[in-house]
């Protein structure tokens, strides 16, 4: 999906996805956040300049979230390829006390990104709520490579993805709470063969399973489970994966 397909449904992205009160979706948000979080502390060192680079940033969710809890020491990149959401996240940091996160409108599988980020920080890459399902197929081992090569051997890749082992269960308690931002639901939508949410607009999200997704990677590294508890059941809605371990 282009930069176009998201702008026209950036207007809907904050009250379907972050505003959403659906336990699946707040859930999956929340641990998302904690995990991810975590994870960076184990890198960010008190003598070391680190940069965190969100590679489609969509409004800004992710890092304004670390912001708050990893402080403002650190250096915040939100890169998208969509105009409106790249707007839409400047508007919500002009309302806010601090204005450090760089919102820029860029195509994160631009082989030349590294001249965004010629400094010594460490280096910490990240997409989360699946993103990596929604790049171009044709430069996505671009975009994973751009992540691993900018992270370095100091830094750290972080990859949040939906759970592609448990398709059939998990697609349709992610997307039919978040219909008015898709527009519609087909009878094919749910493509299990494909592992991929489509709809007849054109919205196309590709799921992985955790081998293909630790193969995109580059990573022998087991992921850390995203559980969500939905009627007193425990399930694996996604994971967070990483190229190294810093457990
Ligand atoms: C599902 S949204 C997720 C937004 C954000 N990561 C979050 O977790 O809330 C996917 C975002 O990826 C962006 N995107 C898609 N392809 C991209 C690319 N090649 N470079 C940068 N951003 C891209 C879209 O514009 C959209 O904002």
């Amino acid at each position: 999906m282009d930069g176009d397909a998201w702008n026209g449904m950036s207007s809907e992205y904050d009250d379907n996805v972050e505003g959403n009160f659906d336990p699946v979706i707040s859930g999956y948000l929340s641990e998302e956040i904690k995990i991810t979080s975590n994870l960076c502390k184990k890198i960010i060192r008190p003598d070391v300049r680190s940069t965190i680079i969100d590679m489609g940033s969509g409004t800004g969710r992710v890092l304004f979230a670390l912001r708050s809890i990893l402080g403002t020491s650190i250096s915040y990149f939100g890169l998208d390829v969509s105009q409106s959401m790249i707007q839409l996240s400047k508007n919500k940091q002009s309302d806010m006390k601090d204005r450090d996160i760089s919102f820029l409108n860029y195509d994160a599988t631009n082989p030349a990104i590294d001249e965004l980020f010629d400094d010594d920080s460490i280096k910490i890459t990240m997409c989360m709520y699946n993103t990596v399902g929604v790049i171009d197929v044709t430069k996505r081992q671009q975009f994973f490579d751009n992540m691993i090569r900018l992270a370095g051997k100091n830094g750290l890749v972080l990859i949040s993805a939906f759970n592609g082992d448990n398709f059939s269960f998990i697609a349709p308690k992610m997307y039919v709470p978040m219909k008015k931002m898709i527009k519609q639901i087909d009878d094919d939508s749910f493509d299990e063969g494909k592992l991929a949410f489509k709809n007849k607009l054109g919205y196309y999200s590709q799921w992985f399973t955790k081998n293909q997704l630790l193969d995109l990677l580059r990573s022998n590294v087991t992921p850390i489970p995203i559980d969500v508890s939905l009627n007193k059941h425990v399930h694996t809605f996604g994971h967070i994966f990483s190229n190294r371990s810093v457990l």
